[in-house]
C-alpha cells in the first residue's frame, strides 16, 4: 500500500476509535457546550446578520473534498460559517417561532442517544428502546384518552397493536393519522382487497364515490396539504373551512361544506380539529366537531402538535375538551415538550387502528414481532423517544403544567401590554400562548372603524408594508424577534399582515416583552417607515 494511502487508512482508523490525543479545537467546543451551552450560544452566534447570499458563498462548491481534512480545520469552518450564522432560537427575546430553549439535560442525553446509535425500526437494533418507545406512546395516549390502567396493561407491549407512532414531527404524525383514516375507509370488503392492495382508483369505484375530502379550518397547518397530496386525496379536496370569531372553525360553514361535498358525491374522509393553530394558537370547538364527525360517521383527527401539552395543566386542560373523542391526535415533542428538533407523535384511540397501515418484510418486521417499523411511515429512526421519556420523567406532569401555565399567563400579559399601548393593535386574543398584533396607532384604529371600505383597504395596505419592514429590521438587528403572517379578521374585509409572538420560552420575561415593543417603536422612526406613515395622514400619529 502506498504511503499516502496507508496514512489515510490510519487517519480513518483513528476517527472510528478513541484518538490518543483528541482534537483540541473540537474538544474545546465540546467542553464549552457541556459547561454552559447557553453561554456558548450567546457568544458564538453573532447578532449581526449576514445576508443569505453572503452565507451561501461559504457553501457554494459541489466538489466532495478529495483529501481528508483535519478535524480542527473542519471545526473552525463550522464555528465561522455555521454556528456564527445560525439562529439563536433559545434566546429569551426570540419569541417569533415554536422553537425555544431546551432543558440542559437534553444535550448529554442526546449525545448518549447518538453514541448508542440505536435504530428503533426493529428490536434487533434497538432492544430496550422498543419497550421504552411503547411506554412513551402509552404515556401520551393516557394523557389524551385517560383509559384505565388495565387497558394499558393489555396493549402497551402487545405485538398485535400500537398505541401510536413516534416520528420526526407533526407533518409525519398528521400524515400517518390520515393514512390510517384512508385505509380504514377503504378497508378490505368482500372481493375488494383494500386500498393498500388495490389503490385509490379501485377503492373509489368499489365505494361508488367520486372522491374523498379532508375538512379543516382555514387555519389548518400546511402539512395537511402535503398529506392530501401524498394520500391521493388531492389538494383541491383539502377543504379549508371559514373560521368564526377567534380563529375557530365555523361549524355552520363546516356543515355547509359537507352538504356541498355530498352533492358532488365526495365523501368526507376526516374532520381535522386544531388544538393550537400555528398562527394564532386558538383551539377549535373539539366537542362540537366530535359530535359532527359522529353524525357523519367519519374519522376525527385532532392536530394538537402545538397545544397538546396543555393537557398537563389542571387550569387549562378544559380548553381541549373533546380531544379524547378523536380517533387520533398529533402531539409534537419538539414543540412544547421541549425535546430537540426531530420528535413528533401520533396516538390512536383504538390500539388496533394501525393494522390498516401495517407492512411486513421477510428479514425484519415479521408478523407477530414487536418491531415498531411495521406501522411507521418512516423506516430507520433514531431513539428520540429517550429524550421524550427523559422530559416526561424529569420534568413530570407538574413541571410541564408550570411551563404551560407560565406561557399562557405571559401571553395574556403581553396582550394587555399591546392593548394598553397607544401604537399597537391586538389582532388575535391569546387562548394558549400565541398571539398576533400589528403596528397600528389607536388614532388610526379609530379612523379604520369609521372610513369607507376603500379607504380602509388603502390604510391596511400601508400598515401591511410597515409590519413587513418592522419585522425585517427587527430580525436583522438580532436583539429580539417576532415572526409575521397574514390573517383575515372579521373587523376588516381584507387579509392583513400581522406580527406573531409565541411565548413558550420560560426564560422570557415581561420586561423582555416590553422591550420588544420599545424596539419596534424605535424602528418605526426610520425615514422609510415614517414616509409610509405620512401616507396615513391626516390622522395624527403618536
Ligand atoms: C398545528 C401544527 N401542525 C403540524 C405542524 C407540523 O409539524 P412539524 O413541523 O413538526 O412537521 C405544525 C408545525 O408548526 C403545527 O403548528
Amino acid at each position: 500500500m502506498p504511503n499516502k494511502a496507508r496514512a489515510n487508512l490510519e487517519t480513518l482508523y483513528r476517527i472510528f476509535t478513541v484518538p490518543e490525543t483528541p482534537d483540541s479545537t473540537l474538544g474545546a467546543v465540546d467542553q464549552a457546550i457541556t459547561d454552559n451551552v447557553a453561554g456558548f450560544l450567546q457568544t458564538h452566534i453573532v447578532a449581526i446578520e449576514q445576508s443569505l447570499e453572503q452565507i451561501e458563498a461559504g457553501f457554494s462548491s459541489c466538489a466532495i473534498p478529495e483529501e481528508p481534512t483535519y478535524v480542527s480545520e473542519y471545526t473552525e469552518f463550522v464555528k465561522a460559517n455555521l454556528v456564527a450564522q445560525s439562529v439563536h432560537t433559545a434566546a429569551p427575546g426570540f419569541v417569533g417561532h415554536m422553537t425555544s430553549a431546551l432543558p440542559y439535560f437534553m444535550l448529554p442525553l442526546a449525545r448518549l442517544m447518538t453514541a448508542l446509535n440505536q435504530n428503533v425500526v426493529k428490536v434487533e437494533t434497538s432492544k430496550a428502546f422498543t419497550p421504552m418507545e411503547r411506554q412513551v406512546l402509552a404515556m401520551i395516549h393516557h394523557l389524551v384518552y385517560r383509559f384505565p390502567k388495565e387497558f394499558y396493561s393489555e396493549w402497551i407491549h402487545n405485538s398485535q397493536a400500537a398505541l401510536g407512532a413516534v416520528c420526526s414531527g407533526g407533518t409525519i404524525a398528521n400524515t400517518t393519522a390520515l393514512w390510517v383514516a384512508r385505509n380504514r375507509l377503504f378497508a378490505p370488503d368482500g372481493v375488494f382487497r383494500g386500498i393498500a392492495q388495490e389503490g385509490l382508483a379501485r377503492g373509489l369505484r368499489h365505494r361508488g364515490i367520486d372522491g374523498i375530502a379532508l375538512l379543516v379550518s382555514e387555519r389548518g397547518h400546511y402539512s395537511l396539504g402535503k398529506a392530501a397530496d401524498l394520500l391521493g386525496i388531492g389538494r383541491d379536496h383539502l377543504i379549508k373551512v371559514k373560521t368564526a370569531e377567534n380563529n375557530r372553525i365555523n361549524m355552520q360553514a363546516l356543515r355547509e361544506e359537507c352538504r356541498r361535498l355530498q352533492g358532488e358525491n365526495i365523501r368526507p374522509l376526516a374532520l381535522v380539529g386544531i388544538a393550537g393553530t400555528t398562527e394564532t394558537g386558538n383551539v377549535d370547538p373539539l366537542e362540537e366537531m366530535a359530535d359532527f364527525a359522529e353524525e357523519l360517521g367519519c374519522y376525527f383527527h385532532v392536530d394538537a402538535a402545538w397545544g397538546g401539552p396543555t393537557l398537563f395543566s389542571d387550569s387549562h386542560r378544559r380548553l381541549l375538551n373533546g380531544i379524547d373523542r378523536a380517533d387520533s391526535v398529533t402531539i409534537d415533542a419538539h414543540k412544547q415538550l421541549y425535546v430537540p428538533m426531530g420528535a413528533g407523535m401520533v396516538v390512536f384511540k383504538d390500539p388496533t387502528a394501525v393494522s390498516a397501515i401495517e407492512h411486513h418484510a421477510a428479514y425484519i418486521l415479521r408478523h407477530g414481532s414487536k418491531d415498531l417499523g411495521s406501522h411507521t411511515l418512516e423506516g430507520s429512526r433514531p431513539g428520540m423517544a429517550l429524550l421524550i421519556h427523559a422530559g416526561l420523567s424529569i420534568i413530570g406532569r407538574k413541571g410541564y403544567e408550570i411551563l404551560i401555565d407560565l406561557g399562557i399567563q405571559r401571553a395574556r400579559t403581553f396582550a394587555e401590554l399591546i392593548r394598553q399601548h397607544p401604537n399597537f393593535e391586538l389582532t388575535s386574543e391569546p387562548e394558549l400562548n400565541i398571539l398576533t398584533y400589528r403596528y397600528c396607532p389607536k388614532t388610526v384604529q379609530q379612523k379604520l372603524a369609521e372610513v369607507s371600505p376603500e379607504e380602509k383597504a388603502r390604510i391596511n395596505a400601508i400598515l401591511d408594508q410597515i409590519c413587513l419592514l418592522l419585522q425585517k429590521y427587527q430580525r436583522e438587528a438580532g436583539k429580539t424577534f417576532v415572526s409575521r403572517t397574514r390573517l383575515q379578521m372579521s373587523r376588516y374585509k381584507e387579509e392583513i399582515t400581522v406580527l406573531r409572538s409565541v411565548l413558550a420560552n420560560p426564560l422570557t420575561t415581561d420586561e423582555i416583552l416590553a422591550s420588544v415593543l420599545t424596539e419596534q417603536c424605535e424602528i418605526v422612526r426610520k425615514t422609510e417607515i415614517q414616509a409610509l406613515l405620512a401616507q396615513i395622514d391626516p390622522y395624527p400619529i403618536q
